[in-house]
């Protein structure tokens, strides 16, 4: 079997962290969604993987490389537009030929078990398998109707008015005769080729497509909510580790890790948190649900259920920072000059909630 993962799209709901950064690089507890997609496809034994990438394609391929570190093969796709899910598989039929392969959408964080599945479909006869979660909101999703036997009868993209509540999570498995399908179906009303018309397609023209229920939690990162909801559940799942080193004045519970190099000083930290590498927490506290990635400072302040990326520094600020999103190379500093005020230089796209 072989792996397709799409990392595409500008995560323009995102902003101003995927500004100038492909949202599947966004870290959730220290390490990039993307990578976690790659650790799940490989660990179902799948080497060989294809990334259709598009306008941020070259960080992609700068933060991924040739996957050597992973022990997988990576060949990059590039796709000229977004298209859609459907089109993606298109232009990856060369380097799909006649294997099966599974699509992970590379934005999405799903808890784990998902290595049997692809197994179990891989020694299949099946032509497909589709991965359906319980979801609140289905309008915003491809949605399935199942039958009494819990065969599936139709797959819908994005109805106005649902018929089930179970979604389509963004993990497919195919074999070449989807190839078919993508050919045959049209483009839907917002422009794009859509994976679930061909799915349809499928279950229309008597291919065997087998529906999986997942039963844990699975998380589209689309919006900030999203990225802070994934790092609480990923936080909380982590074996917990401490590499770096903690004095004698700081409390870190055993939910915590704290990564190579970096330093906790006379601070509190309550887990699940991780503490990310040459990162330095200095006379502070840092509560649950959060993630300091690499190399930022924190000092005199308190932060909690936040991600804060790399090369930052907070330091001196009076009252708790909570349910933030901090890029890199951020500063945010108390300043004791008069006048007593905001004083911000905040680039475009920002949100800052005042009190
Ligand atoms: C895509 C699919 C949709 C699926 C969703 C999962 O939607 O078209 O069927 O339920 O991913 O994340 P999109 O993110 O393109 O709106």
């Amino acid at each position: 079997m072989k792996g397709l993962i799409l990392s595409g799209g500008k995560g323009t709901r995102l902003y101003p962290i995927t500004f100038n950064r492909a949202k599947q690089l966004v870290p959730v507890a220290n390490k990039p969604v993307l990578f976690r997609v790659i650790e799940a496809i490989k660990e179902a034994g799948i080497d060989e993987i294809g990334i259709v990438i598009g306008d941020t394609g070259a960080e992609i391929r700068e933060a991924v490389g040739n996957g050597k570190r992973w022990d997988v093969k990576i060949t990059y796709i590039p796709q000229e537009a977004p298209l859609g899910l459907a089109h993606a598989v298109k232009i990856s039929q060369e380097f799909l030929g006649d294997d099966r392969f599974v699509m992970f959408l590379g934005d999405n964080v799903i808890q784990g078990g998902i290595s049997s599945l692809i197994r179990q479909f891989a020694s299949s006869d099946w032509n497909s398998q589709v991965v359906l979660t319980a979801v609140d909101q289905p309008q915003h999703y491809g949605v399935a109707e199942l039958d009494n036997e819990g065969r599936i009868k139709q797959l819908v993209e994005k109805p106005r008015n649902p018929v089930s509540n179970l979604a389509l999570v963004g993990i497919y498995m195919f074999d070449p005769n989807v190839f078919r399908a993508v050919n045959a179906i049209k483009p839907s009303w917002r422009g794009e080729l859509e994976i679930t018309d061909a799915i349809q397609w499928l279950v229309e023209n008597g291919y065997a497509v087998h529906p999986y229920i997942h039963r844990g939690w699975w998380i589209d990162t689309g919006k900030p909510i999203d990225m802070l909801e994934a790092n609480n559940r990923v936080l909380a799942e982590l074996a917990h580790h401490v590499e770096g080193y903690v004095d004698r004045d700081s409390k870190v519970d055993h939910l915590v890790t704290v990564e190579r190099g970096a330093e906790i000083i006379n601070s509190v930290i309550r887990g699940p948190a991780i503490i990310g590498e040459d990162a330095r927490i200095i006379n502070s506290y840092v509560g649950p649900f959060t993630s300091i990635f690499h190399h930022t400072v924190v000092e005199e302040s308190e932060i909690e259920h936040s991600i804060v990326l790399d090369h930052s520094r907070i330091v001196g600020i009076p009252s708790r920072i909570e349910d933030s999103i901090i890029g890199r190379d951020v500063e945010i500093t108390y300043s004791p000059i008069k006048p007593k005020a905001y004083k911000m230089t905040l680039g475009d796209h920002s949100k800052v909630g005042l009190l």
